[in-house]
């Protein structure tokens, strides 16, 4: 679909389009996507992480929530909140397992 980026998860061998006026997580959400969340997108549990490989620049900005709740280093490591990002073209990226420690 025209407008749809693109977002490869990379550790999943999955490609799926996105609709770029919702985040990542809910986009992730309504495609079945597996990712684990427990603040329902609010940037306070940090679990619905993702690590992006290729295309940071097509992400829309990090945002002060993203850095206060993942902090400098993880941001700087290519990790984003995926319920506060929003794909603007294509995405490489990882996303942790269901069953990874994130608290
Ligand atoms: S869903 Fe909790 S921080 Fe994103």
């Amino acid at each position: 679909m025209r407008n749809q980026p693109e977002i490869e998860i990379k550790n999943r061998n999955q490609t799926i389009r996105v609709n770029p006026a919702f985040s990542l997580l809910n986009n992730f959400l309504s495609q079945g996507i597996p990712i684990q969340t427990s603040c329902g997108g609010k940037a306070q549990c940090g679990r619905c992480r993702c690590r992006i490989l290729e295309g940071a620049a097509h992400l829309s900005p990090v945002r002060p929530a993203e850095i206060a709740r993942l902090g400098g280093a993880l941001i700087e490591a290519g990790w984003r909140l995926s319920c506060q990002s929003h794909a603007l073209r294509r995405v490489v990226l990882e996303l942790p397992e269901l069953t990874a420690p994130l608290d």
